[in-house]
């Protein structure tokens, strides 16, 4: 399977860091943000690896990473022209993903868990999706997943819900076969003006198999001033208890 980390977007709720920065090169422990899910990829033996950013930033980026030998793991490059949103990066993975199946990651998702048993569920799904989700205490901040849980189906997927009964987080951790660029051609901009991963994830509830499972560990989406903090703190937790 193929790994791809999405490493566009404003960032705008990291301002002011991110008017000069890309959001995913800012620091998670003793390395930049970007290292930690490329770790986690190569951890579940992902090796082949693209990351999506901004034209502004991208040779930040390979200054950084290069090939990736350093990290043991085999880099490419694309670039998203503007930040129109989760689903609008993906696209950009077409060529790369090809026929086959793929893990997607959103490069500000700091988690625990190792990846290895879900990416190996996959692979033995003939077809569709599978989501990684985690119970959150705010769910207007996220995309949440109603689910069935007798039947392990996810029954709908809402974004950033106002009183939702929920709290379901579909995380940024994205399993998909390459119908995912079909269904990313049939959704249309949100009111935000951004091509809407939820959209597509619906289209998957609606027209395929889509599966799921619970992130056991913790689970940070590294976006805002306070969880990029959060993440810090986690980060040397772990590396702490790991000496
Ligand atoms: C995005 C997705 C949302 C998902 C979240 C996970 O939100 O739109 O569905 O739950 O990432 O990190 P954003 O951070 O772009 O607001």
């Amino acid at each position: 399977m193929k790994g791809v980390i999405l490493a566009g977007g404003n960032g705008t709720r990291l301002r002011p860091f991110t008017t000069i920065i890309n959001k995913h090169l800012l620091p998670v422990g003793p390395f930049p943000m970007i290292y930690w899910p490329i770790i986690k990829l190569k951890e579940a033996g992902i090796e082949n690896i693209l990351i999506i950013t901004h034209k502004e930033y991208l040779f930040k980026f390979i200054k950084l990473l290069g090939d990736g030998s350093q990290l043991g793991v085999n880099l490419s490059y694309q670039i998203q022209p503007s930040a129109g949103g989760i689903s609008d990066g993906l696209l950009y993975a077409e060529k790369f993903v090809g026929t086959d199946k793929f893990i997607c990651i959103l490069g500000d998702n700091i988690f625990e868990d190792a990846l290895i048993s879900y990416v190996n569920e996959f692979n033995f799904q003939e077809k569709g999706a599978k989501f990684l989700l985690k119970i959150v205490e705010n769910p207007e901040r996220f995309g949440i997943a109603c689910i069935d849980n007798e039947k392990k189906i996810i029954q709908s997927i809402v974004e950033k819900p106002q009183n939702s009964k929920s709290n379901y987080c579909v995380t940024g951790i994205y399993m998909y076969d390459y119908k995912v660029f079909e269904y990313i051609r049939h959704i249309s901009p949100s009111s935000r003006g951004e091509l809407e991963i939820t959209d597509v994830n619906n289209m998957y509830v609606e027209n395929s198999v889509t599966k799921y499972d619970i992130l056991q560990g913790w689970w940070i989406d590294a976006g805002t001033p306070e969880t990029l903090f959060q993440a810090n703190q986690l980060i040397y937790q772990k590396l702490k208890k790991e000496n």
